[in-house]
């Protein structure tokens, strides 16, 4: 037994199941533990959920809901551009387009198994199989447009549970002088931040670059560059390239692996000093909100993200807690946040002027959010956060 269970994040809904009545009587809930695998040093959940039951024709997230996302993507597209110059695009997960939109339709094929979304894509003419990657629908697309130059993936790679036909079925799409990027939550910077909202259904994995090198060593792909991102709350950028392909390996690869090791990412001990943060973080969170209850203050939500469903979930904070959520995805809208039944409305110009405190569901875009919500925090309104630890902004 390799696997070492180090967090009990207990009863906890399918993220994306947001409700369309308050009190349904059958909801589905799972026990969400997390385990440490000291062979490979991944970090996943004990169990996977069958993919059907998170990416369906009602996937809410909107990729392009951000306007900080939108101009992410559309940089990345340029320096990808300039860097590699690609002839054909791949996307692996392609969502509503944030990314591929940013290139000729004609060279730009996605992959989405959630048909609301993959059905947006094939409007804007860029061919989408609305279908989960493995190694038959890589040979699939092989057999219609051969190989491509650009294989990108981001937030996308963690959800699948086959990791090893999943890096197989790259390495067969990805042209011998081919770049794969791959972008996902940074297990480091989870443990920095104690940002245990990682952890929750989709993410079957949370990585770190240590791991993912354990992994492509067994294929003919090797990382040579890495990025770290704020993306997510901190995400890592991996390029990935075949061993024959003599690009050069940046220096920032050995760099991070030293930094991963000496925060005892591949040691045990590093996860249940995380695991006991995590209590620490609930207990201090928890006291916040009871506090302003006690004082009557009004407090709601911001961005019911499904981050958010795993703090929510395990810390008991409900419709007693949060009067509601304002999000802009219109299809959270009118709905009730998983498990804990909050409702989740449309957000006015600015936060109602009866609201004293707002918890940042969504704290990865605080910055984006403190400028929109100028005019709250000129009346004296406030934030509260559980990120890096439990506080009042
Ligand atoms: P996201 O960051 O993708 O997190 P997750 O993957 O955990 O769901 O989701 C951000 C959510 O926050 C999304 O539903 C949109 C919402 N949001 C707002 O409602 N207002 C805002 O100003 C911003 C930036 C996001």
């Amino acid at each position: 037994m390799t696997k070492l269970e180090f967090l009990n994040l207990g009863k906890q809904p399918i993220t994306n199941n947001f409700l369309k009545i308050q009190n349904p009587k059958n909801e589905f809930f799972y026990n969400l533990r997390i385990v440490f695998d000291d062979k490979t040093k991944l970090v996943s959940s004990a169990e996977f959920i069958p993919p059907e039951k998170m990416f369906n024709d009602t996937y809410a997230h909107r990729a392009s809901m951000s306007i900080t996302m939108q101009k992410a993507y559309k940089d990345l597209s340029i320096k990808i551009k300039e860097r590699f110059n690609p002839k054909s695009v791949l996307e692996i997960g392609s969502n509503d387009g944030i990314f591929l939109k940013n290139f000729n339709e004609a060279n730009a094929i996605g992959v989405e198994p959630c048909k609301n979304l993959a059905d947006i894509t094939n409007s804007m003419n860029i061919k989408t199989f609305d279908e989960y990657w493995t190694m038959a629908l890589s040979k699939k697309i092989i057999n219609q447009f051969g190989t491509f130059n650009l294989v990108y993936s981001a937030n996308t790679i963690s959800h699948i549970h086959d990791l090893n036909e999943t890096f197989l079925a790259i390495s067969e799409v990805l042209a011998d002088k081919g770049v794969f990027i791959l972008e996902d939550p940074s297990l480091l910077e989870v443990i920095r931040n104690t940002s245990y909202d990682q952890f929750y259904d989709e993410h079957a994995y949370v990585f770190s670059i240590t791991a993912i090198n354990n992994l492509v060593k067994k294929t003919d792909l090797e990382i040579f560059d890495v990025e770290l991102l704020d993306t997510h709350g901190g995400s890592n950028r991996i390029y990935i390239k075949k061993k024959k392909n003599n690009i050069k390996i940046s220096k920032n690869i050995s760099k991070i692996l030293h930094e991963e090791k000496e925060n005892g990412i591949n040691h045990f001990e590093t996860y249940i000093k995380f695991a006991n943060n995590v209590k620490k973080s609930k207990y201090e969170l928890v006291e916040i909100f009871k506090t302003l209850k006690k004082s009557n203050k009004k407090i709601i939500g911001y961005g019911a993200t499904y981050k958010s469903s795993t703090i929510l979930n395990y810390c008991g904070l409900n419709n007693y807690f949060i009067d509601y959520f304002v999000d802009t995805t219109k299809n959270k809208q009118g709905k009730f946040t998983p498990g804990t039944h909050i409702p989740i409305i449309k957000p006015n110009d600015n936060i109602d002027d009866d609201i004293d405190y707002a918890y940042l569901g969504a704290w990865n875009f605080k910055k984006e959010i403190f400028s929109k919500e100028k005019k709250y925090i000129n009346r004296g309104g406030k934030f509260i956060t559980h990120v890096p630890s439990p506080q009042i902004l």
